[in-house]
C-alpha cells in the first residue's frame, strides 16, 4: 500500500492523479490533499478519498472549506504552512508535487527534506532550485521521480545504462498550436487559440508555455539538475505526433526512444509504481494507425524563448529562478490580455537581459531572485501596457 500527499490536487495532474488511484484502490491510498482556490473541487475530493489533511491556499477559505466538508473529520490548513504540512505529513511515503509555477518549490522542498519519494510534475521548483534539491535529496534520502512524459522517457531510456556511455538527450516538443502559423500572425494570436493545445489538455499556464516552447525550455533545465547531464549533451527535437517523448543517444550512435499514447496517466502511474508496472486506463499505442511521425529542428525565430532558457541554463546560479519567474509574469500578462502572444518572450528576454546572477546558497535567495524578477518584468510589461 502505497500513502500518497497530492500537491496540487485540483488540477490536472491532480485530476489524472486521482483517477490512477481510483482504479487500483487497494493499492494506493490519499492520506494528505493541498490545492489553490477550488474548494468545492477539494471537498468532494476529501470526501471521496478521505484524507486526514487537507489545505487550501488561502486562510481566509478555510472556514469555507470546513463547512463544504460537512461532518467530515479531515483537518484542514492553508497557504504555503498547509501545503508543506500536507508535503511533510508523517503517513505519507510517496508525496506528488503538482501544484503549478513557484508557488510548488516551498512544498516540494519540504517533502525532500522529509525524506519521501517525490513524483516530480511541478517543474518549476527542479528549474529555480535545482541544486539545492539535490543536495538535500542526498542529505535525507528522497528519491525524485519524474512524472512531466518527457522526463519520464528519459528516464527509462536510461535505466540501466552506464551514464558514461551517453552521448546526448533529446526531449521532444509537439510545437503547440502555432508550429505552422505564419511568422507574421504569432503576434496577433489569441489566448484561446493558445490554450488550443493539439495534442495534451493541461492547465493553462504549462499549455501557454507549450505554444512559446518556454515548456520544453523549462524542461531541458529539469533534466539538467534530474539526470545529471551537461547542457552541451541536451537538445529539443520538434515531434508534432507527441509518440516519441523522449531520446537518448549513446555514444555508438544507437538511439533509444521511449514512446506511448499521450496521456500523463501512464508517466504519473508508473511513478507511483515504480520499478513496476501495473495495467493503466488508456487503449494501448497502436502505432499502424498513427501512420507517420514527424521530427524537425526547432526554428529560433518561432520559439525564441528556447534560446533563452538554454543561456539561463548555461549561466546557472539564479538565472534559471529568474527566468521561470519572468515567465510566469509574462504569461500571466498573456492570459489577462496584457500583452500580445509575441510579447511573452520579449517581456521573458529584457527581464533576463536585466537579471543581475548571483550563486544561490539556499532557498531565501532562490525566492528573492525569483522576487526582483518579477517586479522586473512587471515594469517592462507596464511600460507596454501604460494604465
Ligand atoms: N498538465 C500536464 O499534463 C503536465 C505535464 C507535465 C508537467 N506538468 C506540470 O505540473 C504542474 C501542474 O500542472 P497542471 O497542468 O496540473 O496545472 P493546473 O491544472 O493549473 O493545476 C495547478 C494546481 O495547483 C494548485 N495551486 C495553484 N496555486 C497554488 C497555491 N498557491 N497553493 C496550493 N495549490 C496551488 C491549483 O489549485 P486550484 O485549481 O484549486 O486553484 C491546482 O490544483 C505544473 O508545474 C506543470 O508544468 C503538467
Amino acid at each position: 500500500m502505497r500513502r500518497i500527499s497530492l500537491l496540487g490536487s485540483t488540477g490536472s495532474i491532480g485530476l489524472s492523479t486521482l483517477d490512477v488511484v481510483r482504479r487500483d484502490r487497494g493499492r494506493f491510498r490519499i492520506v494528505a490533499l493541498a490545492a489553490g482556490a477550488n474548494l468545492p473541487r477539494l471537498a468532494e475530493q476529501a470526501a471521496e478519498f478521505l484524507p486526514r489533511f487537507i489545505s487550501v491556499a488561502r486562510p481566509e477559505d478555510e472556514a469555507r472549506l470546513k463547512f463544504l466538508l460537512g461532518g467530515l473529520r479531515i483537518a484542514v490548513g492553508s497557504g504555503p504552512e498547509g501545503a508543506e504540512r500536507a508535503a511533510a505529513w508523517p503517513e505519507a511515503d510517496l508525496v506528488v508535487s503538482a501544484i503549478t509555477g513557484i508557488a510548488g518549490l516551498g512544498p516540494t522542498m519540504a517533502a525532500v527534506r522529509a525524506g519521501k519519494t517525490v513524483a516530480l510534475a511541478n517543474k518549476e521548483s527542479m528549474v529555480a532550485a535545482g541544486p539545492l534539491l539535490r543536495r538535500a535529496a542526498a542529505r535525507s534520502g528522497a528519491a525524485i521521480l519524474p512524472v512531466d512524459s518527457e522526463h519520464s522517457g528519459v528516464f527509462q531510456c536510461l535505466a540501466g545504462q552506464d551514464p558514461r556511455l551517453v552521448r546526448r538527450v533529446i526531449l521532444t516538443a509537439s510545437g503547440g498550436p502555432f508550429l505552422r502559423t505564419p511568422l507574421a500572425r504569432l503576434g496577433t494570436r489569441s489566448v484561446r487559440q493558445a490554450l488550443r493545445h493539439p495534442r495534451w489538455r493541461m492547465g493553462r499556464k504549462v499549455t501557454i508555455d507549450s505554444a512559446t516552447l518556454m515548456n520544453k525550455g523549462l524542461e531541458l533545465i529539469e533534466a539538467h539538475w534530474l539526470f545529471d547531464v551537461e547542457p552541451a549533451r541536451l537538445d529539443v527535437i520538434v515531434h508534432p505526433q507527441s509518440i516519441v517523448h523522449a531520446l537518448v543517444e549513446m555514444r555508438d550512435g544507437s538511439m533509444l526512444a521511449q514512446m506511448g499514447p499521450t496521456d500523463m496517466r501512464i508517466p504519473i502511474q508508473y511513478a507511483l509504481t515504480y520499478p513496476d508496472r501495473r495495467p493503466t486506463a488508456p487503449a494501448p499505442l497502436d502505432l499502424a494507425a498513427a501512420g507517420r511521425l514527424e521530427f524537425l529542428a526547432v526554428e529560433a525565430a518561432r520559439f525564441p524563448l528556447l534560446g533563452v532558457a538554454r543561456a539561463a541554463m548555461e549561466a546557472g546560479g539564479t538565472a534559471p529562478a529568474a527566468l521561470s519567474a519572468a515567465n510566469e509574469e509574462a504569461v500571466a500578462a498573456f492570459l489577462s490580455g496584457r500583452i500580445g502572444f509575441r510579447e511573452i518572450a520579449e517581456v521573458v528576454a529584457e527581464a533576463m537581459r536585466r537579471h543581475r546572477r548571483a550563486e544561490p546558497h539556499g532557498l531565501a535567495a532562490i525566492f528573492a531572485a525569483d522576487r526582483e524578477a518579477r517586479a522586473e518584468a512587471a515594469r517592462i510589461i507596464n511600460q507596454r501596457t501604460p494604465s
